[in-house]
């Protein structure tokens, strides 16, 4: 059976102390599902938040990382600092990083075989604009940042890989993929998949929605077959409302 996600990126929000507060919260929830909980603070905050939730069914994951081992790069964390202080899996393509900081399928092809090269796992997220979903051209888009960041990889390699459908116009805007397009998008990833591959490995990736979900839309967008569970930012924030869509599996 394929693993349920449920992982909250916590963008650019919270510093040392609001970190502490919320993990604080998060400890005082109970976990009646069977999905793997995940959070990503922010980089100044992982091995603080790791050390907290180290003993528990938390585990601490990072939004982005460097495609180099180390070197000069002002400003920039590669996948053996990460996974020096705890965090074994890693966000990469999120649309942010991708429209804020001009992030190309070519670049996230490096950083993903950094991840694995460090026995990282990744959580690649990818996505359509408004206007591509308005003209039709939404399949194509997916299966372009697939193919372009993804299938210079062997099929073995997919075991580290989890995939996160983030439809630009859905993140942050309170307007939801109706449960059938979440369902009709990761089904048509998954023949794309499984045409470049096989059917066995494409029906192992845990494929997650991600985009304004929150407590009360939760439990009918995972009810979808292929929708695995789910990459949640604002309602991340808070701890009941992140464990209530938790608890939806
Ligand atoms: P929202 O849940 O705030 O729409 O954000 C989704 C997201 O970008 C998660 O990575």
């Amino acid at each position: 059976m394929r693993k349920h996600i449920v992982a909250g990126n916590w963008k650019m929000n919270n510093d040392l102390p609001q970190t502490q507060a919320l993990i604080d919260d998060l400890k005082r929830q109970q976990i009646n599902s069977d999905a793997e909980v995940m959070i990503a603070p922010t980089f100044t905050n992982l091995w603080h938040a790791f050390d907290q939730l180290n003993k528990t069914k938390i585990e601490v994951i990072a939004q982005n990382m460097h495609f180099a081992e180390h070197g000069a790069f002002t400003g920039e964390v590669s996948a053996s600092m990460l996974k020096s202080v705890g965090v074994n899996t890693v966000i990469l393509g999120h649309s942010e990083r991708r429209a804020y900081f001009n992030e190309t399928d070519e670049l996230l092809a490096k950083k993903v075989d950094s991840a694995l090269v460090n026995n990282m796992r990744v959580i690649f997220c990818f996505g359509e604009e408004l206007q591509d979903r308005k003209s039709g051209n939404h399949e194509q888009v997916v299966e372009r940042q697939i193919k372009n960041a993804l299938f210079h990889l062997d099929a073995s390699a997919f075991k580290n890989i989890v995939l996160a459908y983030e439809p630009v116009w859905a993140i942050g805007t309170g307007e939801t993929a109706s449960p059938e397009q979440a369902q009709d998008m990761h089904k048509f990833i998954r023949t794309t998949l499984a045409n470049k591959y096989d059917e066995t490995t494409a029906n192992q990736v845990s494929i997650l929605y991600g985009g304004s979900v929150k407590p009360n839309n939760a439990k009918e967008i995972f009810s979808k077959p292929d929708v695995d569970g789910g990459l949640i930012g604002g309602a991340a924030l808070k701890a009941e409302d992140f464990f209530a869509i938790v608890n939806a599996f």
